[in-house]
């Protein structure tokens, strides 16, 4: 357990950015890259805990994957190449590696045990279980197959017809990754949209996906080819320094080459209907994927509500949001966000547990939470959680805190921000 003492900066964040690669586009990207036939190179990959994990797992099937930093080369052989592993596939932090990985496992003729770290030990399974043991594979666990670890027996699939029950792109995603191994059309209906990289990445790698209103279609055999991908930058690690700078007087901050994918973008819309001073600059899509620039300076903020459709867009960075509320004027409300409590930890809980720690005025609801604006942030001694995006908060909480914060379990934020406090240190005014 690492802990870092972090002293209140209160200086300006100023300059410009490029933050490490998105972390679903990189999971896809290693996940198609296996399954096409062909070369794939990744660029700007996030060499991230969680990612590392999606490579291991394919390097168990036997893919070759050379990862280098941030550049990583497959050698895919197409599905049928895909071999039984030796051993149980261990997971990690990685809801995104379990859930889309048990779509490809659903329909491969061999037998896997997938386990996890404490965490994801603790996170809902049958979601994505449920769906494939109705298009034929055989998944079992604690808790009636909810739980890892699991024991997989793929083979032959049918296709379904199938709505998600829960707002979840992992869902979606692990039932269209199982739909490309079946036998016929697959349809998956979602009615709320959540981000949409792996129909994006599909298209990348010559596959066919069809989407008409909220049904999306895949056929079953198709033939992926190896490509190039270039990873952008991931806006839910830009979104903790875009709220570092807004909340830090005097800043003015540009983070460039980031993706703007508007599945993703829900933070861009709450900052600025909050009153923040930003500007988005769009650049050409690469991959399908929208990307461009952000540039912040530091304003007045105003209270808000977050709720209904905007929820899947900035799911991920509710709990900075929840920072930058302390530091608005009046009390902004989050509703529908009961997903959040199945994530790396309960974000409902972690978020009023540590921010109350800091001094925030905040109060968990069943489905997300009410933080009360004007809050003066005092020094502490806060515990992540295990939990990479409530460490990452704590860190920015620390730039405008009366006194020092010591920030226990710091660790963990390498599952999706490994250089996180080198890039934070890159842009504090000297
Ligand atoms: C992800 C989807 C979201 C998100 C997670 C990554 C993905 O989870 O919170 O960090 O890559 O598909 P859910 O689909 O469970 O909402």
């Amino acid at each position: 357990m690492s802990e870092k003492v972090l002293h209140p900066v209160h200086k300006p964040l100023q300059g410009s950015l490029r933050v490490p690669g998105d972390k679903s586009i990189s999971h896809r990207a290693i996940i198609f890259g296996s399954l096409a036939k062909g070369k794939t190179t990744i660029s700007h990959f996030l060499d991230g805990e969680d990612c590392l994990r999606t490579i291991a797992a394919f390097q168990a099937m036997g893919v070759s994957i050379e990862q280098k930093g941030r550049t990583v080369t497959i050698e895919g052989k197409g599905i049928e190449e895909l071999k039984e592993p030796n051993q149980p596939i261990y997971l990690g932090n990685s809801g995104t590696t379990a859930r889309l990985l048990l779509g490809i496992l659903a329909g491969l003729p061999y037998h896997f045990t997938l386990y996890g770290d404490d965490s994801l030990s603790k996170r809902p399974m049958d979601r994505v279980s449920i769906p494939l043991t109705e298009m034929g594979a055989k998944i079992d666990g604690r808790q009636r197959g909810k739980l890892l670890p699991l024991s997989v027996r793929g083979g032959k699939l049918k296709s379904i017809v199938f709505e998600t029950p829960v707002k979840s792109a992992q869902v979606k995603s692990g039932v269209l990754l199982a739909g490309l191994l079946a036998e016929g059309i697959t349809e998956v209906t979602e009615r709320t949209t959540t981000r949409d990289h792996t129909e994006n990445m599909l298209l990348a790698f010559g596959g066919e996906i069809t989407k008409q209103q909220d049904k999306i279609s895949i056929e079953g055999g198709q033939q992926l080819k190896g490509t190039s991908i270039e990873v952008p930058g991931d806006i839910s690690s830009a979104a903790f320094f875009l709220v570092a700078a807004a909340i830090s007087s005097g800043s003015d901050l540009t983070i460039t080459n980031v993706g703007l994918n508007p599945t993703r973008t829900g933070i861009i819309d709450v900052l600025k209907k909050m009153g923040a001073d930003l500007d988005v600059v769009w650049s050409q899509s690469v991959g399908g994927e929208a990307i461009g620039s952000i540039s912040i300076k530091s304003s007045s903020l105003k209270a808000t509500v977050i709720e209904g459709e905007i929820i899947p867009r900035i799911i991920d960075e509710l709990p900075i949001v929840a920072l930058l509320a302390s530091q608005a004027e009046g009390q902004t409300i989050i509703r529908d966000a009961e997903e959040l409590r199945h994530k790396e930890t309960d974000r409902i809980a972690s978020v009023v547990k540590t921010l109350t720690a800091l001094g925030v005025e905040i109060e968990g609801t069943n489905d997300g939470m009410i933080i009360t604006g004007g809050a003066t942030l005092k020094g502490a001694c806060v515990d992540s959680l295990g939990d990479h995006r409530i460490g990452m908060m704590i860190a920015v909480a620390s730039l405008i805190a009366n006194s020092q914060v010591t920030l226990q379990n710091a660790e963990c934020i390498a599952v999706s921000y490994p250089n996180f406090f080198s890039d934070l240190e890159k842009i504090i005014k000297t």
